[in-house]
């Protein structure tokens, strides 16, 4: 659907990586364009018509950012460069202080390195530990194994609502009732949700959320925060600079703004928060129930002609989301990816920055598929007709 939107499909790539970023609609470029030609201007800074703009067109962006993910209020969504930051915002600003020695975080083997390498620095460094949640065969997070993985010590939770290798989507509201009940907090990556599905903060009750604009047809250098309510004025900046000060003076006494300005110190992406604002309403046209309808309706289309071949291996045949995790009998999955380039077909192999999967998955490289709405079945007909190229292997080496 809304293939005309995307001039990289026209231009006849087929686009299987979005998980890793996704195609742009030409209104991303159109309005970001718009910003720098017409009204290019420091946004909170200026006291003229072209600041005044550009301030309410990023405001506006931060509204539809609200609006969206069902939070209550603008001042609970802090726009950051990405997921990645978004992560560390949260867990040296908020987490550093509010866990001591001894606490425990719970994670999975098949989160994404934004999700466990903070955790690792913060254990590091204050001495929190870092234990796992086990996956079930299928790979998945089930309530159960939650229930099982929490001690008398747990105190987050932070796990991806989707994960970006095996696709599965975690019980989230579940996990944080129950999580709740013993007083422990969860932060949810939803880098790989947000772009797919309708979601509600509220809801699924979860403390903390991130997610990135460019993988949910925005630019590139825009993440967002989500912060719950009750923990607003329990977040501390990690960055600190113009925009988030009210106040400071020469004997070193300052004043810092509250929420959202707290975590935007500097001038912060305004080009790309206000593009991403065009592409959320541009999403919101299609509707984010039927691009996830969609979504797994091509999901099924694609393992059911993966199955075709006998020398695919599917390892999360029982995905929840456009996410499908392959390899091919003796052949090395960057080699798959780049002969599938011959094709114009665009795949991601290796690891997909989720590196202790292969604890689970007992093997540490894949190639990954990965769908959006603007995908189609005529182009995984061409996918599975190149894998079924019977000198594929001649092709390759
Ligand atoms: N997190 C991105 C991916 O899954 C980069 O590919």
């Amino acid at each position: 659907m809304n293939t005309e939107d995307f001039d990289i499909i026209k231009s006849g790539v087929i686009y299987f990586d979005n998980g890793a970023t996704t195609l742009k609609p030409r209104v991303l470029g159109e309005s970001i364009s718009d910003y720098y030609n017409h009204y290019s201007s420091n946004a909170h800074r200026g006291d003229y018509g072209l600041s005044v703009k550009a301030s309410n067109e990023y405001e506006n962006t931060r509204d539809l950012v609200c609006e969206l993910i069902g939070a209550d209020s603008p001042k609970q969504i802090s726009f950051t460069s990405g997921t990645t930051d978004s992560i560390n915002k949260i867990v040296f600003g908020f987490f550093r202080h509010y866990l001591k020695k001894g606490d425990e975080v719970l994670i999975t083997k098949s989160e994404h390195a934004s999700n466990v390498l903070p955790w690792f620095e913060l254990a590091d460094e204050i001495g929190i530990k870092v234990n796992y949640i086990d996956l079930d065969d299928n790979h998945k997070v089930t309530l159960g194994n939650v229930k099982k993985a929490v001690s008398a010590n747990t105190k987050v939770i932070s796990l991806a609502h989707v994960s970006n290798v095996v696709g599965d989507v975690r019980p989230i509201k579940e996990i944080t009732e129950y999580a709740h009940s013993k007083g422990i907090l969860v932060l949810c990556d939803g880098a790989q949700s947000v772009p797919h599905m309708k979601i509600d903060v509220k809801d699924l009750g979860i403390d903390f959320l991130t997610f990135s604009a460019h993988k949910m047809c925005g630019p590139t250098g825009v993440g967002v925060i989500y912060i719950k309510e009750e923990h607003l004025n329990n977040i501390k900046p990690i960055i600190f600079g113009g925009g988030m000060n009210a106040e400071f003076s020469t004997d070193g006494i300052r004043i810092y703004k509250s929420m959202p300005d707290l975590l935007e110190a500097g001038t912060p992406n305004i080009a790309g928060v206000i593009g991403f604002g065009y592409v959320i309403k541009y999403l919101n046209k299609i509707g984010f129930d039927k691009i996830h309808e969609y979504e797994l309706e091509l999901r099924d289309y694609l393992v059911k002609r993966l199955k075709e071949i006998p020398e695919i291996e599917i390892y999360n045949e029982t995905s929840e989301a456009g996410i499908v995790t392959i390899n091919y009998k003796d052949i090395f999955p960057q080699d798959l990816s780049i002969y599938l380039d011959k094709y114009n077909i665009c795949t991601r192999a290796g690891s997909h920055c989720a590196k202790i999967l292969k604890d689970e998955l007992k093997i540490k490289n894949t190639c990954r598929i990965s769908l959006y709405f603007y995908n189609t079945k005529e182009e995984i007909d061409k996918l599975i007709c190149a894998l079924k190229n019977p000198n594929i292997k001649t092709d390759i080496f």
